[in-house]
């Protein structure tokens, strides 16, 4: 464990480059991996979940090489032709890794194992190991479907055509990758738009995919399967989701203007901005152009008065990583901040309602927590008294770095049992903020 106490701090100043998306980056090995040829990609998150993706890509035969920073070569092996692992995947802590890389092995006739860490083992792989069932490949999974599981691929797999019991990316991503290898058209109809990364790389790719969208907003994906892909140049944008941590903070340290740079804004992605403009937060967009095909642009950030709202459980795909981050924010802002639709949260890294709750709650905010959401009485801007004891994180670096900023506007500091697992995600967390600190 490495504890560390957040303390107090003057206004944040300066200018931030956060670190490449962890979603398009993931993305970018896998599609490399099974593209036949050399993907080039820059401004890769070279966090601990990627670095578990490309592991898992070089065990089934791709090369996935380090040229510098975030600087990376990858020589695919076509799809279809990925090989047997002879060692279990180490999953570390990342379910992206681990539904994604479901999919895809589903489709190919290999076996393997996926391992992961304590928090990861607690995580449900029944959502995917139901449709990828479907399409032929046989699992045996730990009890509650956990990991570690075996899974044996099926060859050739079986089209299907699924509807997402629940709104997840994760989900709709591992069927499109086994759809990949996949004779015939597979089909995931999405009732919930949730980010479409998978979608736009793999079109990217040359994957042949199509999106019908209805007129309640339903979204029909199909993708031709036994596809070839092209391997690509991508330039992967900043992390909506590392920025949070930096746009909550400087909206609640007083005095603070900091400007973020290179900021994925795909629609998708984008909640979070969306709500704490509605709360009142001052963030402007600068220079807004595209980066490895989305929206992307420099966000000016300034402290601002916040107050709490009722937030729209709609938005809620849209911002499912950063509610850690929102709730550290209503913490601060003036009046009630009431949450709602958000059960989701409750199989993430950790149980993020109930850890955040009882984190906030240790840090003197007041919070209740309901069956689907929070609700937070904010202190109008006052400091937080602070914590005592260790604030437990459970093994989530979301946690970790949103007490982190909480700590930031303490009277006594927040201390935070373990700070390593921040770097799952974004291991530069703590030199940026040290940095804008002055
Ligand atoms: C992700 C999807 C989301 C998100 C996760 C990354 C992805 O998970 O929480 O951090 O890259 O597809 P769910 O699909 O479980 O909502």
């Amino acid at each position: 464990m490495r504890p560390r106490r957040f303390l107090p701090t003057g206004p944040l100043t300066g200018r931030i480059r956060v670190p490449g998306d962890k979603s398009i980056s993931h993305r970018s090995i896998m599609l490399g991996a099974l593209a036949v040829g050399e993907t080039r990609v820059t401004g890769l998150l070279e966090g601990e979940d990627v670095l578990a993706t490309a592991a898992a890509m070089r065990a089934m035969g791709a090369s996935v090489e380090r040229l510098g920073d975030g600087e990376w070569r990858v020589s695919g092996v076509g799809v279809g032709a990925l090989l047997q692992p002879e060692a279990a995947l180490d999953m570390g802590n990342s379910g992206t890794s681990t539904r994604l890389l479901m999919g895809l092995v589903s489709s190919h006739p290999i076996t393997a194992s996926f391992v992961g860490d304590a928090s990861l083992s607690k995580r449900p792989m029944g959502r995917v190991i139901e449709p990828l069932s479907r399409m032929g490949a046989d699992f045996t999974a730990s009890p509650g479907g956990t990991l570690p599981l075996m899974l044996r691929g099926a060859a050739p797999a079986v089209p299907i055509e699924y509807r997402l019991p629940v709104a997840s990316a994760q989900v709709k991503s591992a069927i499109l990758l086994a759809g990949l290898n996949t004779p015939g058209i597979t089909t995931v109809i999405e009732p919930v738009p949730t980010r479409d990364h998978s979608e736009r790389m793999l079109r990217g790719f040359g994957a042949q995919l199509d999106v019908e969208t209805d007129a309640d907003g339903v979204r029909t994906i199909r993708i031709v399967g036994e596809a070839e892909l092209r391997p690509q140049v991508i330039e992967v944008p900043g992390d909506p989701s590392s920025a949070a941590f930096f746009i909550v903070a400087a909206l609640i340290v007083p005095g603070s203007d900091v400007v973020i740079e290179n900021v994925g804004l795909n629609p998708t992605r984008a909640g979070l901005i969306e709500v704490l403009r509605l709360m009142g937060g001052q963030i402007d967009e600068l220079n807004p152009r595209e980066v490895g095909g989305e929206p992307v642009a420099d966000l000016h950030v300034r402290h601002s008065v916040l107050t709490g709202i009722a937030v729209d459980p709609a938005v809620a795909p849209s911002m499912i990583d950063e509610f850690p981050a929102l709730f550290v924010a209503a913490a601060l802002a003036q009046g009630r901040t009431v949450t709602t639709g958000l059960d989701e949260l409750r199989v993430k890294e950790s149980d993020r309602l109930a850890v955040m709750a009882a984190a906030l709650t240790a840090a003197g905010a007041r919070v209740s927590e309901t069956e689907d959401g929070l609700i937070i009485d904010g202190t109008g801007g006052d400091p937080l008294p602070g914590t005592g004891h260790a604030i437990a994180t459970h093994l989530d670096h979301r946690i970790a770095m949103s007490m982190a900023v909480a700590g930031l506007v303490s009277t006594n500091g927040v201390e935070v049992d373990d700070t390593r697992p921040i770097a799952t995600s974004f291991p530069v967390f703590e030199a940026l903020l040290d940095g804008l600190r002055g």
